[in-house]
């Protein structure tokens, strides 16, 4: 096996508040040979998500931190260029969580293989993947929305809300998205077909909201928390679910911000979870057959923000912080064969 070069990024210090280009180094190694039941890949794409800022502080979360100095963790998708883990040959392309690095060795369980004859590889990690099934998970279980409901999705430009606006419609609600500019609006609309998007960045965010909602709010899939969540929270009805999914608005914080008012959810009897989806893994197979033939049949779309090289990966970290992409964040870390 020839001694491949790895470029890999680690966590070079812990942020206060929003996270620096300086928090991250490059640092180059030679990738490690697989032992026992484990595979080497070729890292095609990494995805960039927002839990990772969560994974740059010290204090354990749902998951352990990343040590300062380790390899920045993070789902792949990868060619197999190495195995000694039986019915995963090398030529197979896997998803596996091999973090921000050129080449990783993970253990061959952990893998799972793609076909990139039925979607393209990169899905695995969008609209067919994590992001994919959390907003799946969201609408669908957390949320219960049903048909002809009002379903509002923030951060609808992005993987998650996207996918979770577009799954409502599926279902037959209405889908009314939350985003940070005009230009993100008219995507969400024009390409993803919800019945209406508005700026939270715009002075009469409130107002475009209540207009948006003539029957008020019967399912919000929150994705940011603060000042967007307390605006919802004026327009809910009784019985309404409120699924929270991540608080972006609140991750690069130094102190907690003020909660808003929960007045309305009690006078609502509303419903207000937490979820996160890794505990609903058992529902996979379910949400793979679903996004699948949807993506297919060219029902649910899905947007790509796609930066080329791993070295770009904390400037494009950074940008999800300040809305800069659009669909799922994409890190192509070497050239895709299959496109
Ligand atoms: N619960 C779970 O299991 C789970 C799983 C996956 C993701 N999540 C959560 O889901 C949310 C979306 O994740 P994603 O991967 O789909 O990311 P994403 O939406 O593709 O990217 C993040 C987007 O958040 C918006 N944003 C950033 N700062 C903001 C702020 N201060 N206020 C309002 N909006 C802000 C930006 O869009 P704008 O331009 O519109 O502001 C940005 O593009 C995150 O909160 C994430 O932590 C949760």
């Amino acid at each position: 096996m020839p001694p491949w070069k790895n470029r890999q990024i680690v966590l070079e210090a812990r942020p206060a508040g929003p996270p620096k280009l300086s928090d991250f180094r490059l640092v180059e190694a030679l990738a490690a040979e697989p032992g026992d039941g484990e595979v080497l890949c070729r890292t095609i794409y990494l995805s960039l998500d927002p839990y990772m800022r969560g994974r740059m502080n010290e204090a354990r979360s749902y998951a352990r931190p990343v040590d300062v100095g380790q390899v920045m963790v993070g789902g792949t998708v990868g060619e197999v260029i190495a195995s000694r883990y039986p019915g995963v040959s090398p030529g197979a392309f896997v998803l596996a969580y091999g973090g921000w690095q050129e080449y990783c060795v993970v253990p061959g369980w952990t893998v799972r293989k793609l076909d990139s004859k039925q979607l393209p590889l990169s899905t695995a990690l969008g609209v067919v993947g994590m992001p994919g099934m959390t907003a799946w998970v969201g609408v669908l279980d957390v949320g219960r929305a049903k048909s002809a409901e009002t379903v509002v999705v923030s951060a609808a430009a992005g993987a998650v809300g996207s996918a979770a606006g577009q799954i409502a419609k599926i279902h037959g609600c209405r889908a009314i998205g939350i985003a940070g500019s005009r230009d993100k609006c008219d995507h969400v609309v024009r390409e993803l077909g919800f019945d209406a998007c508005v700026s939270y960045r715009d002075d009469d965010f409130f107002d475009a909201l209540r207009a948006a909602c003539p029957s008020g709010i019967d399912v919000y899939f929150d994705n940011v928390g603060g000042d967007v969540l307390k605006a919802v929270l004026r327009l809910i009805n009784v019985g309404a679910r409120i699924a929270i999914c991540g608080l972006i608005s609140q991750y690069n914080a130094a102190e907690p911000s003020p909660g808003p008012n929960l007045g309305p959810v009690l006078v609502n009897r509303a419903t207000i979870r937490g979820f996160i989806v890794s505990d609903h893994a058992g529902r996979t197979p379910d949400f793979l057959a679903d996004a699948t033939r949807w993506v297919q049949e060219g029902r649910l779309k899905y947007r790509e923000t796609l930066v080329s090289g791993l070295e770009k990966a904390p400037e494009a970290f950074l940008g999800l912080f300040e809305g800069k992409n659009v669909g799922k964040l994409l890190v192509r870390v070497s050239p895709d064969p299959t496109r």
